[in-house]
Formats: structure tokens, sequence, C-alpha cells
């Protein structure tokens, strides 16, 4: 008789069978070392190598062994969406980009993929996850440069090592297998990458350009889908930028882009409301790095581009009654309350 099947204890989301040798559970379970009973015991180690007595080989051993559990058990609890190197910020922004009507039907090899405002700190990941699901070529594109390219190159070699070990970790069920993946990182020199090395990336086939959303240094129509996440609402002339997106998307090229459309204020002070920026009369066309411009109101302005909108989700509504209408400016205030409302959104689109 078979044995019965150990209890689990974290279920795998359903898009993500368990892979061989329960890495799944590995990698979500959190375990009985916390990160502050293991800092605790550094901080002692610690102070006891500065102490009177010169440290001993063993204190050394010991404290690396500190350091090293550390380091994995932080690498466990900071897999969070929050954190722009972990697995699951990758794993939840490709959902975002490939999940829906459109961009979900739309094949990812050979094809030429572009995503904008792609950060400063680990701003070819995503990319990276595309050219090993076969993609002809990806770049990506932001104002800032990039922050430490020694570490954004580690990231991209960590990225991956994820892949490699189960696409499903990153891509939940894309039809991919590990041997695909395999394959096609022989584009990428995993070594170079691994020791920070950016000269590991073959940049005809994924590159980071420097470069403003305005003036993209992009032939015409050479993309077949343009991504961005938390991107569109920092920039003040949108109707300028989505021409130029347009310029570069091919016809019936795809594109998915994620818009925060709440005052980033209250992403770091609890007491700033999330639409409170929509009270301010603007100086400059920026309020707090934002354009204010309500995520539905976006729509016609790609329409007026040639796309056609295949689907919107919406992820974020403030209410909003009488009393807090009355402190907008316009053209806030007599906005209709069903657009006003609407304060994140993911909207899917093709180039007609
Ligand atoms: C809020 S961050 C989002 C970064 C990244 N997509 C993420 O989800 O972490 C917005 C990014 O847009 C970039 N950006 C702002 N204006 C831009 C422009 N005109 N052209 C290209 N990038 C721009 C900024 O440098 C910044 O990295």
């Amino acid at each position: 008789m078979a044995a019965p099947e150990p209890q689990r204890e974290t279920e795998p989301p359903a898009e993500a069978k368990l892979p061989p040798g329960g890495l799944w559970t590995k990698l979500t379970e959190s375990t009985t070392e916390s990160p502050g009973h293991l800092a605790e015991q550094l901080l002692l180690s610690l102070r006891s190598r500065n102490g009177p007595q010169a440290p001993t080989l063993h204190d050394e051993f010991m404290l690396n062994q500190l350091l090293a559990r550390l380091g994995l058990e932080i690498e466990q609890q900071v897999d969070v969406e929050t954190n722009r190197f972990s697995r699951r910020f990758l794993h939840d922004l490709f959902h975002t980009y490939f999940a829906g009507p459109g961009t979900r039907e739309s094949t990812i090899e050979g094809s030429t993929y572009l995503e904008l405002g792609c950060g400063s700190m680990n701003p070819l990941s995503l990319l990276t996850v595309f050219v090993l699901l076969g993609a002809k070529r990806a770049i990506g594109v932001d104002l800032d440069p990039v922050h430490d390219v020694s570490i954004a190159a580690r990231a991209l070699a960590r990225t991956a090592s994820y892949l490699l070990t189960d696409p499903r970790l990153i891509v939940g069920d894309y039809p991919i297998t590990r041997e695909q993946v395999a394959h096609n990182v022989r584009s990428l020199d995993l070594l170079k990458l691994c020791q920070g090395d950016p000269s590991g990336l073959d940049e005809s086939l994924l590159a980071f350009r420097n470069e403003s959303v305005y003036e993209l240094s992009l032939d015409d129509d050479s993309v077949d889908g343009v991504f961005s996440n938390s991107f569109l609402e920092h920039i003040e002339d949108l109707d300028r930028a989505i021409e130029e997106i347009a310029r570069v998307t091919r016809k019936h090229g795809i594109g998915c882009h994620n818009i925060d459309g709440e005052d980033h204020g209250s992403h770091t002070d609890p007491d700033q409301h999330p639409l409170a920026f929509l009270t301010v009369e603007p100086e400059r066309g920026l309020v707090r790095g934002c354009n204010r411009l309500r995520p539905l109101s976006y729509l016609p302005i790609f329409e007026s581009h040639g796309f056609e909108i295949l689907d919107t989700q919406i992820w974020g509504r403030q209410p909003v009654d009488d009393t807090l209408r009355a402190k907008f400016v316009e053209p806030f205030r007599s906005m209709p309350l069903d657009r006003l409302e609407v304060s994140g959104l993911i909207i899917r689109i093709r180039k007609l």
C-alpha cells in the first residue's frame, strides 16, 4: 500500500502544481528561524568579536554561518510584491502583463517587447523572463540610469535560476518547459552575470536604454508588445508619450499598462488621503510626481492613437462623498463619480 501523502502547510496556488522535491513549499513556507532571532545572535557574535579577546577561528566560522543563514532567511522573508528583486514581484508582474484577454493568447516566442519606465534598481529582470520564454528581443527604457549595474546583472542570473529550476515559479501555467528555458538561456552568459558583469548580456537581444518615452530610439512598427507598471501616471505629456508608443508598436501589437492613480504621498504617509492631490491647484503639470489623470481617462487617449481597448481591470477604488468632492479642484470637482472613484486600473490594448 502506498504511504499517505504528508500534510502540506502551504497550498501552492492553483496554477502551480508542486514541482518535484516540494520546491514550491520550500520557497513559500516560513521557517522557525526568524530574521530577528538570527540578527540578535549576529549582534552578540559581533559584540564578542569586538571585545577584549581576539576572535578565535571558531568565532569567525560561526559568524560566517550566521551571516549566511541570515542572508537566506532574509531572501525568503522579502519574497513580497513590493520588493522589486523578489520572485513574487516577477511572478505578479508577469501575470499582470500576460493574464488578460489579448495578451494571454499572444505568442512570446519570436516577439519583440518594450517595457517603459522599467525602473533603475532591477530594470531587466522581467524582460529576461520574456527572453527565456523565447522572445526575439526585449528592451527596457527608463529616464534614470541603472542604480547599481553589478547588482542589476546579478539579479538577472537569479531570475534565470528560478526559471531553470521550475518555470512555474515565475510564469505559472504559461506553456514552457525547463528544457526550453535551458535552450533559450544559452543567449546569456550566466557566469558573467552571476559575477555582476553586465557584458554577460547580448545587447542585441536584451538591452537597457537610458532615454525618455517621448523619444524612443526604436524604429516605427518594430515592437510586438509594450508594457508598463506604475509609469504612465508620472508622464506629464501623455498625448505625446502615447503617440510615441503607437509609433513603435506594430499593427496588431499589444500593450498592457498598470496605472496607479492614487496620490503617491499616501503610499508612505497613512494620514494622506489617496485622492489628496486632487485638492491641489498645480503650479506646474505634475503634483507630487503624478499627472493626476484619472485612470479611466487614459482610455480615449489610447483610442485616439489607434489602439483598441481589449480589457480593463479595476484594482483600486476610492469612495468620494460630497464633502471630499467639494475640496477638489477642477476638472475633478465636476467629474462623474464612476470616473472619479477609480484609482487603480490595468489597461490591455491592441494596435488596430
Ligand atoms: C514609479 S517608477 C516605476 C518603476 C517600475 N516600473 C516599478 O514598477 O518598480 C516610474 C519610473 O518611470 C521613469 N520615468 C519617468 N518619466 C519617464 C520618461 N519620460 N521616460 C522614461 N522613463 C520615465 C522613472 O525614472 C521611474 O523609474
